[in-house]
């Protein structure tokens, strides 16, 4: 039920704190420590890539999957479309692990890669927020998303419940491996929880820049850099399906390869910068488009911030960044939909879960 809320969607972007502690309760034992089946430990230990298959966003959550699991746990992982895998499959490695990403778990694109990766004989395990869903029965193992009914068909809990539960997979592989870490995903995930409630009470800011960047517009881009730069992908993801503005996410540095060609007088340009090692680049590219004629908005994150951005992300560990930049673009594209009139919950031509290929 929707409770006091207007829509599905804005009452899902609220949860998202209380999302993020009901996983840290999950997956911790009595003693406070990481619990994770010994089944799916030893799959990821013996795993010499892995391939993360997925839709929509939660293909944009495998992204930042990749980005964790290689990082933290150093398996080297590819995420793909599962459209695209299906039928342009790349050669696989000796000891291939598949993760299958899917909110609802019965999207029909990812099961056909399911199926076909179980002919071939390899191991898959899916996280989902649909216990007993069709992905979930049929891969060998299953990892839970607590995330609560996601009804609104744009994705939001479930996408940061996805990066999360992946951030807690990571970790627990690499601790399989030996690897000694100075992170804690159970504490660093309470920080988020703490940082995604001071974001969910900027409501009227995001209401601010929804109204000032995308009440009239035609278009609008994302820029970002490294992980920024796949929450620019979901950001427009989200903008797009709810609101129908044309949005792109685009890598800052691909701008100069052809995108800036779009910039025009007025053109809104919202740029994400949270990572410290890219902070003078996106900082470049956000100067680049303002000169051509787009009205920029920054959204940083704090020790990172300059004079002007728009929002300041409260600071959280290097990790987990997406978790809380995405809430922004969340709340942004939602107001961008109810200024345009739109239908936020149920938006024309898609539904909740795909179940066509
Ligand atoms: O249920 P799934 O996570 O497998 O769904 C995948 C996509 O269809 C889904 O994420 C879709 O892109 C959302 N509408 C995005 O908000």
């Amino acid at each position: 039920e929707k409770g006091t809320y207007p829509h599905f969607m804005l009452k899902e972007i609220d949860e998202q704190p209380f999302v993020m502690r009901n996983i840290i309760n999950q997956y911790q034992n009595e003693n406070g420590d990481l619990k994770l089946d010994d089944d799916i430990r030893a799959a990821m230990k013996d795993a010499d890539r892995v391939y993360i298959i997925a839709c929509g966003t939660s293909y944009h959550a495998g992204l930042v999957g990749k980005q964790l699991i290689e990082n933290i746990a150093n398996i080297p992982v590819e995420a793909h479309i599962a459209s695209e895998f299906v039928y342009n499959m790349p050669l696989l490695s000796q000891k291939p692990l598949f993760i299958f990403i899917s909110q609802s778990g019965e999207t029909a694109d990812s099961r056909a890669v399911l199926v076909e990766v179980k002919r071939l004989g390899h191991k898959a395990l899916t996280i989902t927020n649909v216990p007993g869903s069709t992905l979930s029965r049929e891969a060998n193992y299953t990892l839970n998303l607590y995330a609560g009914p996601e009804i609104a068909v744009a994705s939001t809990k479930a996408y940061t419940a996805q990066i999360a539960v992946l951030a807690i997979l990571a970790v627990d592989s690499a601790r399989a491996k030996g690897i000694e870490l100075d992170f804690n995903p159970l504490q660093e995930l309470a920080i988020v929880a703490n940082a995604m409630e001071v974001l969910c009470d900027q409501k009227e800011e995001m209401e601010k820049i929804a109204r000032e960047f995308l009440a009239v517009t035609r278009n609008a881009f994302f820029i970002g850099r490294a992980a920024d730069f796949y929450v620019c992908l979901e950001a427009a993801l989200k903008l797009k399906e709810i609101s129908y503005i044309q949005a792109e996410g685009f890598a800052g540095g691909e701008l100069k390869h052809g995108t800036i060609a779009l910039i025009e007088d007025g053109t809104p340009v919202i740029a994400l910068a949270t990572q410290e090692h890219v902070n003078l680049s996106i900082r470049g590219n956000v100067k680049e488009v303002a000169a051509r004629g787009a009205y920029t908005c920054v959204i940083s994150m704090d020790g990172l911030q300059e004079e002007g951005d728009r929002v300041v992300l409260p600071k959280i560990h290097p990790y987990l960044t997406p978790l809380v930049s995405v809430l922004p673009m969340q709340l942004i594209s939602y107001y961008a939909a109810l200024h345009r009139d739109c239908d936020v919950d149920k938006p024309r031509n898609l539904a909740k879960s795909v179940t066509v290929e």
